[in-house]
């Protein structure tokens, strides 16, 4: 349903690639480049350093090894639990899962819906070696108490930022916190190279293993003497010309996302159905327009029959079969039977928000209103 079949239908989120990547893949391919790994990469890599202002950056094929070769670098293994929360996509946990560690799964704080860091201080035990904070749609818990929660019981703490390219903590870039950081380019991200994944850490020896860790363990670059367990978890200068081009284009995109939410969330106020969770727009470029509402699965088909897509939140993770286990979740559980995600481009016009907000109150009054 996401993507829907007619071309006006309104998908619920995709790329955004125009011309400045066309001819960046176009003068890349005319200048004799390998695809592999190599310059291009390095100013890619330059580029988010010093827009998420970070000392070091390592892109990877994905947002989900990245959280695997960050884990693996802090030595992350057998026998570790790490904190994760049970509302996140589920490679947060598979990324634990990987390393051969323990994922324990913590509720969310209604107000964020990032980890309940009070929950997560309870469930610490003297196997729990990281705490992953995970940026539900760019928003965050208190991250000096988060900090200081990691640093008082002796635990790492590592964020998977994925979701939240673009947004800020008191006016620091999430991902930076802790000792590293993890970010996502997957096709509905902020910035998209089709799939890619960055490690944020100011960490000169960390940043050096998670380089290892990326290109076989190789002691130097084409040097084939292996000093650790490494894998090929490369990027590609083709990729890195896609990303450089989409990073001329972030900062609009952020400040579109805002709008785009305030926009939701004026023409929605007074709908009592629909909830938006407290979100600071002037540190939060949300991702995805997400709202809580009482009966997700039939608005979302009413949405569908009317030309418009959305998407439900993920099922708790301690649902899912690779994690079946009881536990306590509730505000998880909320979350996810209330959660659906709308229309979110960041080309999406104003009018068609109008439009669907239009289509929003008709479900919920009853007819097409006019907004206020
Ligand atoms: C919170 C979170 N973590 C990890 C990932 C995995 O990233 P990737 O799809 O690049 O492997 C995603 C992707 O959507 C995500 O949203």
């Amino acid at each position: 349903m996401t993507t829907g079949s007619g071309s006006d239908y309104v998908v619920q989120m995709q790329p955004w690639l125009g011309e400045e990547e066309k001819k960046a893949v176009v003068d890349y391919l005319d200048s004799g480049g390998w695809l592999t790994e190599f310059r291009r990469t390095r100013e890619f890599e330059q580029a988010l350093a010093a827009y998420i202002g970070a000392r070091h950056v390592s892109v990877v094929m994905n947002g989900t090894v990245s959280l695997f070769a960050a884990l693996a670098a802090l030595g992350v293994g057998v026998g570790d639990e790490v904190i994760v929360p049970d509302l996140t996509m589920i490679a947060s946990a598979n990324a634990v899962l990987l390393t051969g560690a323990t994922p324990r799964f913590v509720d969310i704080d209604r107000a964020t819906l990032c980890l309940d860091l009070a929950e997560a201080e309870r469930r610490i035990t003297p196997r729990t070696k990281a705490i992953m904070l995970v940026s539900f749609n760019g928003r965050a818990p208190d991250m000096d108490r988060a900090v200081a929660l990691a640093r008082d019981r002796g635990v790492l703490l590592v964020e998977d930022a994925a979701q939240a390219l673009g947004s800020r903590w008191r006016g620091k870039h999430l991902g930076t916190f802790g000792a590293v950081g993890s970010f996502s380019f997957s096709s509905p991200k902020v910035i998209t190279t089709g799939q890619g994944g960055a490690l944020v850490t100011d960490d000169d020896a960390l940043i050096a293993a998670i380089r290892k860790i990326k290109d076989f363990g190789r002691l130097r670059d084409g040097v084939d003497e292996h000093i650790a367990l490494g894998y090929n978890f490369k990027f590609t200068d083709l990729q890195a010309v896609i990303g450089l081009a989409q990073m001329t284009k972030l900062d609009w995109r952020v400040q579109r996302k805002k709008e785009l939410f305030a926009l939701y969330r004026s023409e929605l106020a007074n709908v009592p159905e629909v909830t938006f969770v407290e979100t600071n727009l002037s540190e939060t470029s949300p991702w995805f327009i997400d709202v809580l509402v009482p009966d997700p699965a039939t608005l979302r088909q009413f949405l569908h029959e009317r030309g418009i897509g959305s998407r439900p939140f993920y099922p708790p993770i301690h649902t899912q079969a690779p994690y079946r286990e009881p536990g306590s979740f509730p505000e998880t559980e909320r979350a996810s039977r209330q959660g659906l995600w709308l229309p979110s481009s960041s080309f999406l016009e104003d009018r068609t928000v109008r439009r669907i907000c239009d289509e929003i109150r008709a479900f919920y009054r009853g007819g097409p209103r006019t907004s206020a």
